[in-house]
């Protein structure tokens, strides 16, 4: 390998998916660089947690035109030759052009079994269904709403008593597993897509 793969971390708010990643970095569980922290929210925490880390930051607050959006994003992005980004609470549909013209690999995470729960409150969702299990699922992003490809999946268990928050809590810890997880394989290149399936090399 000639180099760690250079890593943008596109995130809205509270960024605890950002910190476990960067620790996981810190820790040698990832071998990845983090480039940049962009949000679409001035304020997000996840910004403060990457400049205290020393990790560069753009903010680029959402004009209400995706496809100026998108081509702002590729603008923004171009000087950090970005391998891959990973959407970590960035609330925001990519928009189409960028995801067309992104010359690296976009992937996400989501807070319950895909397919089942896509979009928002995936937590909520699964509490008001019933389920007696949920997740989380890290996936490579396509132009749908949490329907690409699936890297790799947690479960955990729903019980009776849980509402939104106890299950969020629960799915979270898995998350912070997961997220740095699928990026190490990754990072070594061990993730082939072969149409909606990824075959994960040398497992
Ligand atoms: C996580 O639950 C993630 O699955 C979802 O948004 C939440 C972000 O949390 N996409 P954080 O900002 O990483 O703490």
């Amino acid at each position: 390998m000639v180099g760690n793969k250079a890593l943008a971390v596109f995130a809205s708010g509270r960024g605890s998916n950002l910190q476990a990643i960067m620790e996981a970095i810190a820790n040698g569980k990832l071998d990845m660089e983090l480039v940049l922290v962009l949000s679409d929210q001035p304020d997000a925490r996840a910004l403060d947690r990457a400049r205290r880390a020393g990790v560069a930051t753009e903010v680029l607050p959402f004009t209400g035109d995706a496809e100026g959006y998108g081509e702002k994003l590729l603008r923004y992005l171009a000087p950090y030759s970005v391998d891959v980004i990973a959407l970590a609470g960035f609330m925001r549909i990519v928009p189409p052009n960028f995801l067309r013209d992104f010359p690296g690999d976009i992937v996400n995470i989501h807070p319950s079994l895909l397919p089942a729960f896509p979009g928002l409150d995936a937590q909520e969702q699964a509490v008001d269904y019933g389920v007696r299990v949920s997740g989380c699922t890290v996936h490579f992003v396509d132009e749908g709403v949490d329907t690409g490809p699936v890297i790799l999946q947690a479960s955990v268990p729903v019980y009776a008593s849980d509402d939104e928050d106890t299950l969020s809590a629960r799915i979270l810890r898995w998350e912070h597993r997961l997220y740095p997880r699928a990026l190490q394989l990754y990072a070594e290149d061990r993730l082939k897509r072969c149409g909606r399936k990824v075959k994960i090399l040398d497992e």
